[in-house]
C-alpha cells in the first residue's frame, strides 16, 4: 500500500492506560493492511534515553528538574534526526509510543510551563498528524500498573500522575482524539483503528 506522504501518529497518556499494548496492536493492524510502518518509543534506547531510564529505576537522585527536561529534549532531538524525519521522508507511517506531549505533561507537572515545552519542541520535532490520547481513571491505571509489573517506577506516584493527567486534559487541537481505555482492549483498538483509517482515508481523497 503506497501512501501520498509520511504520517506521524503519536499515542499518549499516563502510565497504565494500556497505551503500549494498543500501539503494538495498531502497528500489527497497519502492517497487515500492507502499510510501511516504523514503530518507535520514547524514551529511546539511545544515550539520553538510557540516562532517563536510570532515573526511572533509581529515582531522580541528584538530577535536577532542568536536567531531566533537557535529557528528554536531547533524546527526542536524536530520535527526530535519526528515525522520525527519515521515515517520514520515505513515506512511512511512524507510530510513536509517547512524544513531546509527555514532556509537556510529565515535566510540566514538575513546574515547567507545558505550553512553553510544546513550543520549544515544535521548533525541531514534527507535529503529529494524529495524536491519540488514551485515557482511563487513575484508580484503573494503578491497578493495571500493579498487575503488570513488580516494580513501580519513580514517576508512578499518585499525586504526580494526577498533575500529569490534568495537563493532558488541557491539550487542544484538531489533530487530537481522546480515547477511553476502560472497555476491553479489542474495543479500544477498534476505536483507534477507526481514527487511523479516517486520517489515511481523508488524506487519500484530498490528494
Ligand atoms: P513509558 O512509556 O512508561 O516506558 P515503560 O513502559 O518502559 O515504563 O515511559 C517511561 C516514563 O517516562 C513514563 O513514566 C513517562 C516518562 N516520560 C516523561 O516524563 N517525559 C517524556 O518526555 C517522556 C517521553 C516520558
Amino acid at each position: 500500500m503506497k501512501l501520498d506522504r509520511g504520517y506521524l501518529i503519536a499515542l499518549e497518556g499516563v502510565d497504565g492506560t494500556g497505551k503500549s499494548t494498543q500501539c503494538a496492536l495498531l502497528a500489527d493492524y497497519l502492517e497487515s493492511a500492507g502499510y510501511p510502518v516504523v514503530r518507535l518509543r520514547e524514551p529511546t534506547q539511545g544515550v539520553w534515553g538510557q540516562k532517563i531510564r536510570k532515573i526511572l529505576t533509581d529515582g531522580r537522585g541528584g538530577v535536577t528538574p532542568e536536567e531531566e527536561l533537557q535529557y528528554f529534549i536531547n533524546d527526542r532531538k536524536e530520535d527526530v534526526k535519526q528515525n522520525i524525519a527519515p521515515a517520514l521522508e520515505q513515506g512511512k507511517i511512524v507510530l510513536i509510543d509517547r512524544y513531546y506531549y509527555s514532556t509537556a505533561a510529565y515535566q510540566g507537572a514538575l513546574g515547567f510551563d507545558p505550553e512553553q515545552i510544546i513550543n520549544d519542541n515544535e521548533v525541531f520535532a514534527p507535529r503529529p498528524d494524529l495524536l491519540l490520547i488514551i485515557e482511563v481513571s487513575l484508580d484503573e491505571s494503578f491497578r493495571r500498573i500493579e498487575e503488570g509489573r513488580d516494580e513501580i517506577s519513580s514517576f508512578e506516584k499518585r499525586d504526580y500522575l494526577e498533575k500529569v493527567r490534568a495537563i493532558f486534559d488541557t491539550f487542544t487541537g484538531k489533530h487530537i482524539r481522546r480515547i477511553d481505555s476502560t472497555p476491553p482492549k479489542d474495543e479500544v483498538q477498534a476505536l483507534l483503528q477507526q481514527e487511523v483509517n479516517a486520517l489515511l482515508g481523508l488524506k487519500e481523497e484530498s490528494s
